[in-house]
């Protein structure tokens, strides 16, 4: 019989820019106010690159060797690398080539993967399909955004959600049931409209008139999105919960895309597990899009106990969303 193999999370490395953009440092570039802020998002701060030279990439590159420096790892060792984003450092070139390159990874092939806030998960399950299917035996799957640069800091909807950071896993081949055991995901391009970043592709490539008009920055129609996040987010977990005959009071962790503290918090009563069991660092990173639950994972990794059954689950532009059981497994190192 074929040895069936699962992806289980061995190592993690994340990082967020040393520099601190706070709601106070906002009410001097917008009208808002920290009250208003905290009260309607839970956010009190977020890290901003503040090195126009500093690309997603070098977010991503500090993640994977605080990663391989945490696993003992060398860079040859890696045999694939995933990196979800929505901010790439450029529109023709990967950022996963520029990844590897920068840090040493000479023996991994890498691609993109674009599905905004939902993009880790996606990525998740994508490099863990390679490993179930026997051919790999390392992958790592990043997150990573560089929102700061498609964020209009004149515009208040937007410009004090969203910061920059980034997170990265390492799967490895195990015979164990453990790691990315199951997920649910869906796509519906018909909420594209609610959160988008109009200029700069194909559709509507950059232009001395989209960038006037300001295309080229993320626009959302805050209301819709923060609806159906919850919607989405909750039906995907349920439907996880039933095809893996879990209960709520089985899940030890919910690991939630970190967009909006009450969007999170929710989620979380509609599925019925406590807040103690429900894992948030918005307050500290805002909405760093695709990383934010690998950075979520990495923050509070010590908290986490191998056999730990965990829901990570993600919203986000297209629209995009899922959720995915993960059973937690033993670190390297
Ligand atoms: O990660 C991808 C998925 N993204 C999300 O999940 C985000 C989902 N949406 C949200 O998190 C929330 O909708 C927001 C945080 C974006 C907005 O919160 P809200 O409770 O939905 O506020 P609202 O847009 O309904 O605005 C309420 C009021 C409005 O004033 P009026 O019309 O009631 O007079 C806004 O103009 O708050 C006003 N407002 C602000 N006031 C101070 C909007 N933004 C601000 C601001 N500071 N920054």
């Amino acid at each position: 019989m074929r040895t069936r193999y699962n992806a289980a999370i061995t190592a993690l490395g994340g990082y967020v820019p040393e520099n601190v953009l706070t709601n106070h440092d906002l009410e001097k570039m917008v009208d808002t106010n920290d009250e208003w802020i905290v009260a309607r998002t839970g956010i009190k701060e977020r890290r901003i690159v503040n090195d126009a030279h500093i690309a997603t990439s070098d977010l991503a590159v500090k993640a994977v060797e605080r990663l391989l420096s945490d696993a003992k790892l060398s860079p040859e060792a890696i045999e694939c690398v995933i990196v979800a984003t929505s901010t790439p450092d450029y529109i023709m070139v990967s950022t996963a080539s520029v990844v590897c390159e920068k840090a040493g990874l000479v023996n991994a092939w890498g691609v993109d993967s674009n599905a905004a806030c939902s993009g880790f998960l996606y990525a998740l399950t994508l490099g863990a399909s390679l490993i179930e299917g026997g051919r790999y035996k390392n992958v790592i799957v990043i997150g990573a955004d560089k929102n700061s640069a498609i964020i209009n800091y004149e515009d208040r909807n937007t410009c004090i959600l969203f910061g920059d950071g980034a997170g990265a896993v390492l799967l490895e081949q195990t015979t164990e049931h453990t790691g990315v055991i199951d997920n649910v995901f869906r796509t519906d391009g018909s909420g594209k409209e609610q959160l988008i970043v109009k200029a700069g592709g194909s559709m509507n490539p950059s232009s001395i008139e989209t960038v006037t008009n300001k295309l080229n920055y993320i626009t959302q129609n805050g209301r819709v999105v923060f609806k159906a996040a919850i919607e989405g987010m909750t039906q995907t977990c349920n439907e996880v919960f039933e095809r893996n005959d879990l209960k709520s009071s089985d899940v030890n962790w919910l690991v939630p895309h970190q967009a909006n503290l009450r969007i999170i918090q929710a989620v979380g009563e509609k599925l019925d597990i406590s807040t103690d069991h429900v894992k948030v660092n918005i307050d500290r990173y805002g909405n760093t899009t695709a990383a934010t639950i690998p950075l979520c994972l990495w923050d509070y990794k010590n908290d986490f106990k191998e056999g730990d059954k965990m829901i990570l689950t993600a919203f986000g532009a297209g629209f995009s969303w899922g959720a995915t059981y993960l059973i937690w497994s033993k670190l390297r190192g």
